[in-house]
């Protein structure tokens, strides 16, 4: 038998009614902070990846699904193509590729896609996972450095999670500073962890070499009192730095968003400058991040584009389905009306009677005039239907519909134009 790929997985039925009530949900918060929607490619010049994300994160480094495209031709050339392992790096791509830096206006861009990484799946960690994601990005002249987009970005995101119905979730919060910010930090972690270094794991040696600051990624538990020694980020950010983060801070009190710094949370991309976040939830284990973010204002000119700051986020939708679940959230929707043909020759006419239904906005399932009554009431019940509609004879020829409500048992006769209005009403 022929099974889904290791990390892979089919979303289902009644799963899929709760993935597309949250994606209606996002898509209308999206909506009222004028945010509209980008659509790019599934895969991307692996380049794009490496020179964005980083060659020392794992995820180039270790989880790209990567692979030498040979051309169909002689002519063609042979092209590393990597499916993409996220979104932000593809959303500055076509920003970049389509000159939006010409309009001079903010872009609030939004995407809902898959996305590939190739991880040691477990719950809440797949290699084909699902991200709903946006950015703001744009030339300076529009305000796109300004604290402000932060605030509203972050305000935007308790308010998403506030009304998909999500409840205990917690925004860490932290400054990554600028690249100069960063260098003398690095310079600083160096000297911190030169004397302990050969006393941490392999892949610390190898990174307070190579990138310092993914040392406080590490979770190998041994290694953990030396990293809470290590210098602390927020004390090495400079006066800009400084003043960008307090504005956002003070604003997200302003408006009542509750927070905590997390000086240790460096993220695992190396776009990012300055604000970075995560959205936690404790039902979901060991991968308690729900969403992820941050500032990435060098990020269009690393690849080769006009100076554009921007700020985004991506939620794990598996995440937040899992988060729900958690939290007692169930999924399916049910159908409000079976319509049960009853005896031969009826089909055509339950047919007519719940095309008129449907189109008059009631769902509805659709029996045979095969099944008996009993069989029928079996099915009904099944599809999870709250009212049965009996279409025999009688009925057609009176046009009066037996109808009855599956929850409580009560039975009545409606007439045919009635009928949507007492389906729908009773729900
Ligand atoms: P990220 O932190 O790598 O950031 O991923 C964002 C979220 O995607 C995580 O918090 C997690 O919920 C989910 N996620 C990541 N990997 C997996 C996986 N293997 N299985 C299930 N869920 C996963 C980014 O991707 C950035 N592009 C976010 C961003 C947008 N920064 C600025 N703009």
């Amino acid at each position: 038998m022929i099974k889904a790929v290791r990390g892979t997985r089919d979303l289902i039925p009644p799963d899929t009614d709760l993935w597309n009530r949250v994606e209606a949900k996002v898509r209308d918060v999206l909506a009222r902070y004028n945010y509209h929607e980008i659509r790019t490619p599934i895969f991307e010049d692996t380049q794009l990846f490496s020179r964005s994300v980083g060659e020392e994160t794992d995820i180039v480094s270790k989880e790209m699904f990567t692979w030498e495209d040979r051309g169909r031709a002689q002519s063609d050339k042979t092209q590393s193509l990597t499916l993409r392992p996220e979104n932000t790096a593809g959303v500055v791509r076509a920003y970049i590729e389509h000159a939006f830096d010409k309009k001079g206006t903010l872009q609030k861009l939004y995407y809902i896609g898959a996305q590939f990484r190739r991880e040691r799946p477990q719950k809440g960690r797949y290699r084909q996972f699902y991200q709903i994601g946006a950015e703001i990005i744009g030339p300076p002249s529009a305000g796109s450095e300004s604290p402000a987009r932060d605030a509203e970005l972050l305000e935007m995101l308790a308010t998403l999670l506030d009304e998909v119905g999500l409840r205990g979730w917690q925004l860490q919060l932290n400054s990554v500073g600028c690249a100069a910010d960063r260098a003398r930090y690095n310079t600083a972690l160096r000297e911190a962890l030169a004397p302990v270094v050969h006393q941490m794991c392999p892949d610390c040696q190898r990174r307070a070499e190579t990138n310092p600051l993914r040392v406080l990624d590490c979770k190998v538990p041994q290694d953990q009192p030396i990293i809470e020694k290590l210098p602390r980020i927020l004390q090495y950010l400079d006066e800009p730095c400084r003043e960008h983060f307090a504005a956002v801070r003070a604003m997200l009190e302003a408006v009542g968003i509750p927070y905590m710094i997390n000086e240790r949370m460096v993220r695992g991309l190396d776009y990012y400058t300055r604000t970075t976040f995560e959205f936690t939830h404790g039902g979901l284990g060991a991968q308690s991040a729900v969403l992820g973010g941050g500032r990435y204002d060098g990020l269009s000119e690393s690849l080769d584009g006009p100076k554009a700051p921007g700020i985004g986020f991506a939620i794990g939708e598996d995440r937040l389905i899992l988060a729900l679940q958690s939290e007692g959230e169930t999924a399916a929707e049910k159908v409000q009306a079976y319509v049960a043909p009853l005896g031969a020759g009826m089909n055509v006419h339950a047919l007519k009677l719940a095309r008129e239904l449907r189109r008059a906005g009631v769902s509805a399932d659709l029996g045979d005039e095969s099944f008996r009554l009993k069989k029928s009431f079996e099915l009904a019940e099944k599809a999870g239907a709250r009212f049965i509609v009996i279409v025999g004879e009688n009925e057609v020829a009176s046009d009066q519909f037996a109808v009855k409500d599956l929850a409580s048992g009560q039975q009545v006769q409606v007439a045919r134009t009635a009928l949507p209005a007492h389906l729908r009403n009773n729900n």
